[in-house]
């Protein structure tokens, strides 16, 4: 891809999943990276698997706290001597009927995937600005941030209030170079849903493959580390303030 070796690059949630599986293609087209997480023990892990693919380190931290925000993108501005690109990806979800959702339940997920996801991306967008070189900040949303999937209220409202984020930064930091978009996938394979689906009917998931999916299949992390790929580089550099929708179809269903 397009202007992505050299870069230094900062994913929040890099540790797991679509993170881990975007620090690994960043790496592979010579970017440098600093993936953060909430367990010190899995950080650790993702930056010993990845280590060999180049210049890796990691820091573990809440996003939902400010002042872990600012240990975890100080600590990646010390590391890397500036961040180009934000991936801005850790996030929470479990299932919930409407009915049943507790505040505290509500409060949890809107302050990782909400509160969050706006913590670190003011803090490197304060960061971009002061540099003056522009940059990139791609923000985590899903299909759920564009449609209201049964038992995810909380999840969604967070995604569709990432969506929204996204579109006023792009608006407000155009000015500076920085562009701003969101990803939206749909079911992918990655430890959340694993997490989610052992809950659930030995045949949860290829029900839902065959019945939702129109490619009839989950996607891969990476191909969702594609994407944000694409959107790093500079073959996306008139995108701006956009989503990109990974979802095998499943959103062009009527
Ligand atoms: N898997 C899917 O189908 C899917 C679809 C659409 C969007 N997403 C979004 O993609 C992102 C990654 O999901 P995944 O499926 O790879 O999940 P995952 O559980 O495999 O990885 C989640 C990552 O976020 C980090 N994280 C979680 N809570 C955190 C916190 N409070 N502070 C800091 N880091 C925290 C974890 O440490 C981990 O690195 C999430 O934002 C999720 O909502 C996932």
């Amino acid at each position: 891809m397009r202007g992505l070796a050299g870069k230094r690059v900062l994913i929040s949630g890099g540790s797991s999943g679509i993170g881990a599986a975007t620090a690994r293609r960043f790496l592979e087209e010579g970017a440098q990276v600093v993936l953060g997480g909430l367990s010190e023990a899995e950080v650790d892990q993702a930056v010993a698997d990845l280590a060999p693919l180049g210049e890796v380190s990691g820091l573990a931290g809440d996003v939902s706290s400010a002042a872990d925000v600012t240990r975890l993108v100080d600590g990646a501005i010390a590391t890397m001597g500036a961040i180009d690109v934000l991936i801005n990806n850790a996030g929470i979800a479990w299932r919930e009927p409407f009915l049943e959702i507790t505040p505290d339940h509500w409060d949890r997920i809107v302050s990782v995937n909400l509160r969050g996801m706006f913590l670190v991306a003011q803090a490197v967008a304060r960061h971009l600005v002061e540099r003056g070189s522009g940059g990139v900040i791609l923000n985590m949303s899903s299909t759920n941030g564009l449609g209201g999937e049964a038992d995810y209220a909380h999840y969604n409202a967070s995604k569709g209030g990432v969506l929204l984020l996204s579109k006023t930064m792009a608006v407000e930091l155009g000015k500076h170079g920085i562009r701003v978009n969101s990803l939206c996938p749909g079911y992918i394979k990655t430890p959340l849903n694993s997490a989610i689906s052992s809950g659930l009917a030995d045949d949860f998931v290829s029900a839902y493959e065959r019945d939702h999916i129109p490619l009839g299949r989950a996607g891969l992390a990476a191909e969702v580390a594609a994407g944000y790929a694409f959107l790093a580089s500079d073959d996306a550099s008139f995108i701006n303030g956009a989503e990109l929708v990974i979802d095998g179809g499943q959103l062009a269903i009527m």
